[in-house]
């Protein structure tokens, strides 16, 4: 007991006077830059009118403000909350394909590829609502991870439109 203590001493004060050394001759770290700050909303794309982003926020409002309690619900595995918020998503009014001579309709200016997201988002979170419910948590992982891919199809087909 006693020699490793003589022996550990100095081995422990020459270690100390290295991280010391090691810290007084690093060189002065430049400020963290801060973390950008999120938006809580899509900037709005460049071939809409106005009124007609307008419109649809209002309806899309909705789905924004179900995304904490999802994303908490299925991390934390609060089944409940997440069976909620995915119903909300499943319940969400959904706009209506363009019909034929709907002239300049606010769906006529979507692209395509807005509505086959919808669709999927509504099965999706149809999934991850059934998991929630079933408590497995695999099938939750794995259907909240698709739904997210919705959510982030949709919002690029949205900006980028037919691009
Ligand atoms: C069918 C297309 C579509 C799908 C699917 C979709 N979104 Fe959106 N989302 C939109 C549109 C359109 C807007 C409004 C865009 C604007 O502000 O011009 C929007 C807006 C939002 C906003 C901002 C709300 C605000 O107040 O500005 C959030 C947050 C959001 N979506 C989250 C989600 C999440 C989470 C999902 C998936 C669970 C999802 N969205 C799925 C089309 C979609």
């Amino acid at each position: 007991m006693m020699k490793t203590l003589r022996i550990g001493l100095p081995v422990l004060l020459l270690s100390l006077g290295l991280v010391m050394h090691a810290q007084a001759s690093e060189p002065a770290s430049p400020k963290p830059k801060k973390a950008p700050k999120p938006a809580t909303s899509l900037p709005a794309p460049d071939y809409l009118p106005a009124e007609a982003r307008a419109a649809l926020r209002k309806k899309m409002a909705r789905h924004g403000q179900a995304m904490t309690d999802l994303m908490l619900g299925v991390t934390l595995l609060q089944y409940d909350v997440a069976s909620a918020a995915a119903g909300r998503i499943v319940n969400e009014p959904r706009l209506s394909r363009p019909v034929p001579d709907g002239a300049d309709e606010l769906n006529t200016l979507l692209p395509e590829r807005f509505f086959t997201y919808q669709d999927e988002a509504r099965s999706r979170a149809q999934a991850v609502q059934t998991a929630a419910q079933k408590r497995d948590d695999a099938a939750l992982a794995e259907s909240f991870g698709r739904l997210t891919e919705t959510c982030v199809g949709c919002h690029s087909a949205y900006l980028s439109h037919r691009k």
